[in-house]
């Protein structure tokens, strides 16, 4: 602590001020004791929380206030540096701006050009932690050059619950232990930048249809088990100092001012000391979002100011109806938030980006998250030297490739290949008028065509862009394959009617594929779709929105430079008949709440739901195949000397085939009979990297007290997690449709 002997007014300002603010730099600070002439050397604090005491001791009211709110007034548009939100700082007290920028797929809003990074989704796809950490910090390193500190991306909602989101390509997929994990390295990359870190949409934001008006319905055992728990892995395996809270409301309380969510549930069993921002314009109320745990209001103080709400924070202040205490922890979050970030001590520069070597991040993890979904007969990878006639048809390939909208859309570095109008119609429309307005498709400028062209330097490549179906048909016929695009923009505040490609694709490439039956199949998507005409290809590739650098990417794993080795991270239904809501929910007015029902799965998410409900979907959770084939072998199970506290799981996994290649071997485990889990649940994986006939032994730790809690269910009677006494099975395998039992062991008596 800082020592200071007793001075009047201003000599103790003055004095404290110098302090502060050498403290606050990380320097020891000299202060005379009074009695004696030496000076006494106080190491400045360290601890987040004692640095944030430190300077809220010396803050007016007023200007905690002007900590809690957003200062972009509905009319302002982008704010400093282009930045989606902007809280000023408070000089006199070292306090930096706060500056905000999307998003969860490189850096987004007005600020850029910046690296468009594939899909986060393809990045879980790819099941390596160690791409999901330098994905995280590509986009804290381009946002800290761009002079923004805090990254608002980080979506972990679980649209298991709805593929048909718009908002699927944002998030990390339907299991909440992988989408914890990858998005806790995620997370890690961008703060280890001096960037804040964010989580978001706390919590039930599953679908998009009128996501203001939709009221997640569902019991405490299921939410602790399902998207909660993703968000608990993502901040209990990070340092992320951010939660966004979502516009939807849960069991009937808005997200922003849902005190159980955020008080209970948030800052209490999960330990969140960091502060909890709304979504924009996502406030309901003032008092009550802040009494009810909302530590931020974004990107204005509509309410916390006043000017939506019959009271402001302040009159409520000096009424009574919130305390100051409450006011000095929001004050508190935030503050903490940016030391524990290193905002105070690292802050950002505007500075050029590393463009070129965040771009080869960007196509590293596109090869790594592509997910090779059929290769009938080795089809691929392609020879180029004997393909003499390559057609190349769909989806702009000859410009760029695919990216997702909203507030994750990305500007590339290179501008926007084409930008084309939304695909409204293919959107729900809801009362009132089709969600769908004043979108643009981007398409980034990597184009597949000319990819393609050098590596097959000596076939004859033509490009046709299948609008005229019979055309297209024509030159398939008359080439050795066909590479047919297929692409579907996704974006937020809509979700897709079905699970269909949009327009005429899948027409186009059921002619393509009758006149060819080398025909090739690749996928530009935000998520999960049924393929009519999959049994009349060759091959398909799941490429999602490849960012940066796809092109390129796709034509090295078309032609074997790179060996596919993504794993789906989200189950492929056979149709929207599967899904446990075959019709999206959607209000009766453009303002009344109605009811999502999430007890219908409740914590059953994705493969969960086709294992409950005997269901054979069309790709399931973990598969992926590889131009080479693996075997796993000689699964072992030890159980902890105290079984109850975790187990691990040994095995041999050998390439079998004949190219090097990467297998994801999944160690999922099944909880006693009776308790009502399900079948099986992911605890672990391993991507093991193998030369051709080479072979790894393999061992996999599950430890009972992780933050997945992957023994544990969640007991509402006790109120936490609890492991239950009886026979625990584990498996192994290469998807989670293809497991086999490795081993049992008992728990309790
Ligand atoms: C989105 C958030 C985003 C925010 C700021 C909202 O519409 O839901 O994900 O961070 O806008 O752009």
């Amino acid at each position: 602590m800082i020592q200071l002997r007793k001075l009047p007014g201003a000599a103790l300002n003055f004095v404290f001020t110098f302090a502060l603010a050498m403290a606050l730099a990380g320097c020891n600070v000299y202060v005379q004791s009074g009695t004696s002439s030496t000076p006494q050397p106080t190491p400045a604090p360290t601890d987040p929380d004692q640095r944030a005491d430190l300077l809220i001791a010396q803050m007016t009211q007023s200007e905690m206030l002007q900590l809690v709110s957003g200062n972009l007034p509905l009319t302002a548009g982008a704010g400093p540096r282009n930045a989606a939100g902007w809280v000023p700082g408070i000089p006199g007290l070292g306090i930096p701006d706060l500056l905000y920028a999307d998003g969860p797929a490189g850096v987004g809003d007005q600020v850029g050009p910046t690296t468009a990074l594939p899909s986060p989704l393809a990045n879980a796809a790819s099941w390596d932690l160690g791409e999901a950490y330098k994905f995280g910090k590509v986009i804290g390193q381009e946002e800290a050059a761009y002079g923004i500190n805090v990254n608002l991306g980080g979506n972990v909602n679980l649209i298991g619950r709805e593929p048909r989101d718009g908002r699927t390509f944002e998030t990390a997929g339907e299991d909440p232990y992988l989408a914890g994990e990858i998005n806790a390295q995620h997370l890690l990359g961008v703060q280890d930048q001096y960037v804040i870190a964010g989580v978001k949409h706390y919590a039930f934001n599953d679908q998009e249809t009128a996501r203001t008006q939709a009221n997640a319905v569902i019991d405490e055992r299921s939410a602790r088990e399902s998207d909660l728990l993703a968000f608990e892995v993502s901040l209990n395996d990070s340092n992320a100092q951010m939660v966004m809270c979502a516009y939807n409301l849960v069991n009937g309380a808005y997200n922003c001012q849902n005190d159980h969510l955020l008080n209970d549930v948030l800052k209490g069993d999960m330990g969140f000391k960091g502060f909890v921002l709304s979504d924009w314009y996502g406030t309901e109320s003032s008092v009550a979002s802040a009494v009810g745990g909302l530590d931020q209001e974004q990107p204005y103080g509509y309410y916390f100011d006043g000017l939506w709400a019959p009271e402001s924070l302040q009159q409520a202040l000096a009424n009574g109806d919130l305390p100051v205490s409450r006011l000095k922890d929001m004050v508190h979050r935030i503050l903490r938030g940016m030391y524990a970030a290193g905002v105070f001590d690292h802050p950002a520069k505007v500075s050029p980006i590393n463009a070129s070597a965040d771009a080869a991040i960007a196509q590293e993890i596109e090869e790594q998250g592509a997910v090779l979904l059929k290769n009938a007969g080795g089809q691929l990878p392609l020879n180029p030297s004997a393909v003499r006639t390559i057609a190349i048809i769909g989806s702009h390939a000859d410009v760029g490739v695919l990216s997702g909208g909203g507030s994750a859309q990305v500007t590339p570095i290179g501008g926007s290949a084409l930008t084309l109008p939304a695909a409204c119609p293919a959107y729900i429309p809801l009362p009132g008028g089709a969600a769908c307005t004043n979108a643009s498709q981007i398409y980034d400028p990597s184009p597949p065509l000319a990819a393609i062209k050098a590596m097959a330097p000596n076939a004859t490549v033509n490009f046709i862009d299948g609008t005229d179906t019979a055309a297209a048909a024509a030159l398939a016929a008359s080439s050795t394959v066909a590479i047919v695009f297929e692409n579907d923009w996704e974006s937020e505040g809509m979700d897709r009617v079905d699970l269909s490609f949009p327009s005429t694709q899948d027409a186009l490439v059921a002619a393509v594929a009758a006149a060819n039956p080398h025909t090739i199949v690749v996928l530009e998507n935000g998520g999960a779709h049924v393929m009519p005409w999959l049994a009349n290809v060759s091959a398909v590739l799941e490429a999602w929105y490849p960012g940066q650098k796809g092109g390129t990417a796709i034509a090295n794993l078309l032609f074997g430079s790179v060996n596919p080795s993504g794993k789906l991270p989200i189950t492929f239904p056979a149709s929207v008949s599967q899904l446990p809501r075959p019709v999206i929910p959607i209000p009766s007015s453009t303002t009344a709440a109605f009811n999502v029902d999430y007890t219908i799965e409740g914590f059953d998410v994705g493969y969960k739901w086709y294992e409950t409900q005997n269901l054979t979907p069309l790709f399931a959770f973990g598969y992926g195949l590889s131009y080479t084939t693996f075997s796993i072998t000689n699964p072992q199970v030890t159980p902890d000397s105290s079984p109850s506290k975790g187990f691990r799981v040994t095995f041999n996994v050998t390439n079998t085939g004949t190219v090097a290649g990467a297998e994801v071997a999944q160690v999922y485990l099944g909880l006693p009979s009776g308790i009502g889990e399900p079948p099986m649940r992911l605890v672990g994986w391993s991507k093991v990297v193998l030369q051709p006939g080479a072979q790894q032994a393999v061992a996999v730790t599950v430890n009972a007290a992780a933050s997945s809690h992957p023994l544990s269910y969640w007991s509402t009677s006790a109120n936490g997690w609890v492991v239950a006494p009886g026979d625990y099975t584990v498996f192994v395998g290469d998807s989670s449709d293809n497991v086999k039992t490795a081993g049992t062991f008992h728990v309790g008596p």
